[in-house]
């Protein structure tokens, strides 16, 4: 597997690098140890997790199950995933919601 970076573009475009695509988003945000919200202790039970693609969205896995019931509910958007359900085969730029930011942190653009 090609080097591949998750770029979070406001969170000052911290870069983290993927190193196995079968692992989730959340598993690589949690090594880097940046705080995300995860509800349901990533189960896939409550978009908390959800975070908005930039770019790449062709490198990221298929919807999950879980992600395909909240597209239908309306509860992820079609720009939207779900950090504890999708995994990335090449480079992505996300960003965290509006709405899902956390209060401690200090967001860029
Ligand atoms: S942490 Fe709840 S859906 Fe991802």
């Amino acid at each position: 597997m090609e080097k591949v970076k998750l770029v979070i573009q406001n969170l000052n475009r911290q870069e983290i690098a993927i190193e196995n695509e079968e692992k989730t988003i959340i598993f690589y945000l949690g090594e880097a140890g940046i705080d995300w919200m995860q509800s349901c202790g990533q189960k896939g039970r409550c978009t908390t997790c959800a975070f908005e693609v930039i770019d790449g969205a062709e490198n990221l896995s298929q919807l999950t199950e879980a992600e395909e019931k909240f597209r239908t509910l309306g509860r992820l958007r079609t720009n939207e995933r779900l950090a504890c359900q999708a995994k990335a085969k090449g480079n992505i730029v996300i960003s965290v919601p509006e709405s899902l930011k956390l209060p401690h942190i200090k967001y860029s653009k």
